[in-house]
């Protein structure tokens, strides 16, 4: 079965309300003059740019996500913000467990999974996030902490239709390194494979696995083409709608 493409913007802590509307509105037009695009677009903006990037995305085939949540539906928990939430302001994903979070908010992949429980519950669907450091890379481990982390962190309810999971080698986050082609299709593969033991053959098959670390137009065409990745969860590159854009097109997406 053909899994469609996703094209996911992971905005980080960036944007204001003008400039935020403003990429919004140049990411709709944008998706809107590809036509019938063999992709699907999302896009996470901070919390605080959900309501305006709803209203500037009106009409457009973009999906909203944010970029976390809490795992309760409500309650004492000051500064943070439930799934359902999320849900009543639109959005239809939520970035999960993404290595910001692991590294400055000490995630775990315990919570990870109790989040993405409650997202599901809410009727979010989960971008589940993982990858590897570079030390730990560097020790031949690449494998070894994907599969930890999916084992841990992906609910073993969870569906080809409310999760998706985004490989992201930390070293690659920002830095404008990419690993290999082969390595990227050597962790998805084996990531693919931890999912089917996990969730069973038919979930694993239809589940996409993106590619997420320094996606660029440049590279779009070779890191998006390989066989087990499924679309890309962009940052840097997604706060300029020409650039995100451009990546969807070299990734074949029109
Ligand atoms: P980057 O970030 O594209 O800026 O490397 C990707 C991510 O962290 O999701």
């Amino acid at each position: 079965m053909a899994r469609k493409k996703l094209i996911a913007g992971n905005w980080k802590m960036n944007g204001l309300l003008a400039d935020g509307t403003e990429l919004a509105k140049n990411v709709a037009a944008g998706v809107k003059a590809l036509g019938k695009p063999q992709c699907e677009f999302l896009v996470c903006p901070p919390f605080t740019l959900l309501q305006a990037v709803k209203k500037a995305l009106r009409g457009a085939k973009v999906a909203l996500g944010a970029q976390d949540c809490h795992f309760a539906e409500k309650g004492a928990h000051t500064g943070d913000i439930s799934p359902l939430m999320l849900k009543d302001l639109g959005c239809g994903y939520v970035i999960l467990g993404h290595s910001e979070r692991r590294a400055d908010h000490g995630e775990s992949n315990e919570l990870v999974c109790k989040k993405a429980e409650a997202a599901h519950k809410a009727g979010l669907k989960t971008v589940i996030c993982i990858g590897e450091t570079l030390a730990q890379r560097e020790a031949g481990k690449a494998v070894d902490v994907c599969r930890e982390q999916i084992l841990g962190s992906v609910p073993t309810d969870s569906t080809a239709s409310d999760t998706v999971i985004a490989y992201e080698p930390v070293w690659a986050i920002g830095t404008g390194k990419v690993p290999t082609t082969a390595d990227v299709e050597e962790v998805h593969a084996a990531v693919r494979k931890v999912l089917a033991k996990k969730l069973g053959k038919g979930n694993a098959n239809k589940m996409r696995i993106l590619y997420g670390g320094s996606v660029k137009p440049g590279n779009a065409k070779e890191l998006l083409n390989l066989p087990d990745v499924d679309g890309a969860l962009i940052g840097g590159a997604s706060l300029k709608a020409e650039d995100f854009l451009g990546i969807a097109k070299n990734a074949g997406c029109c």
